[in-house]
């Protein structure tokens, strides 16, 4: 399903399972940006503002921390479209505005992926949400897309122990992988398709040569 929404042409998504590398790519992005002169906000998801991060750390803690109940998926979405309620418009909304590029490490694409393709959850249900609580999509969203295994192995190396997501197993994320392809071949003009089992150098020459040619062309393609 490709949205109606409205694409603003300076917001940039990264998007990707855990461990693809988007937090790591995003400067490249920032100081290609830069170069051009351009003012860049960094973000993320789920969060972006005081009141979001708080939201982000009641989706992501795992269970047994917070309370002695599960989350259910169906509090999990509308957790994160919460949160991305507040973000749009305290935070991505006004950068806009003032002639800012705003780059998010994550954005409503993830919801599709998690709570769609992962949980399960009705994607008519997550559309609709995105049309009244969102209301725009990036005009670039950057897809690092690697194998499962790999990213797992990535992010292992780097935390303490895994968080409330990182903790699901092997065929959620498999789901969460396909639901982010097929929402790429979906829409090529905004999706960009990133190799990022590559080494680290060329992921990131790959994602600014995205960057520079939608800056040249107003578009992916
Ligand atoms: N292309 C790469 N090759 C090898 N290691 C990489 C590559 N890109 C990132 N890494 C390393 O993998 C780890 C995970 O990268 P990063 O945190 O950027 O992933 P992420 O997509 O933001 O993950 P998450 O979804 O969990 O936030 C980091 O330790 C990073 O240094
Ligand atoms: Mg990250």
């Amino acid at each position: 399903m490709t949205s109606a929404l409205p694409r603003h042409p300076r917001f940039v998504s990264l998007e990707g399972g855990e461990g693809a590398g988007k937090t790591t790519a995003i400067n490249a992005i920032q100081t290609c940006l830069q170069r051009h002169g351009h003012e860049v906000l960094l973000t993320r998801e789920p969060g972006g503002t005081p009141l979001a991060e708080r939201i982000r750390a009641l989706v992501l803690t795992p269970d047994a921390e917070i309370a002695a109940e599960p989350l259910s998926a169906e509090a999990e979405l509308l957790l994160v479209f919460a949160a991305r309620a507040q973000h749009v418009r305290q935070v991505i909304l006004p950068a806009l505005q003032r002639g800012a590029y705003v780059i998010s490490d994550r954005f409503t694409d993830s919801s599709y992926a998690y709570q769609g393709g992962g949980r399960g959850l009705d994607v008519t249900w997550i559309a609709e949400l995105e049309r009244r609580a969102v209301g725009l999509l990036p005009g670039l969203t950057l897809l690092l897309d690697v194998d499962i295994a790999v990213g797992r192995a990535r992010a292992s190396g780097r935390d303490a122990g895994p968080d409330r997501i990182e903790a699901e197993r092997d065929d959620f994320f498999g789901r969460v992988r396909a639901a982010f392809q097929q929402r790429a071949a979906a829409d090529p003009q905004r999706f960009a398709l990133i190799d990022a089992g590559q080494p680290q150098p060329q992921v990131a020459a790959d994602v600014v040569a995205c960057v520079e040619r939608w800056l040249a062309q107003g578009a992916v393609a």
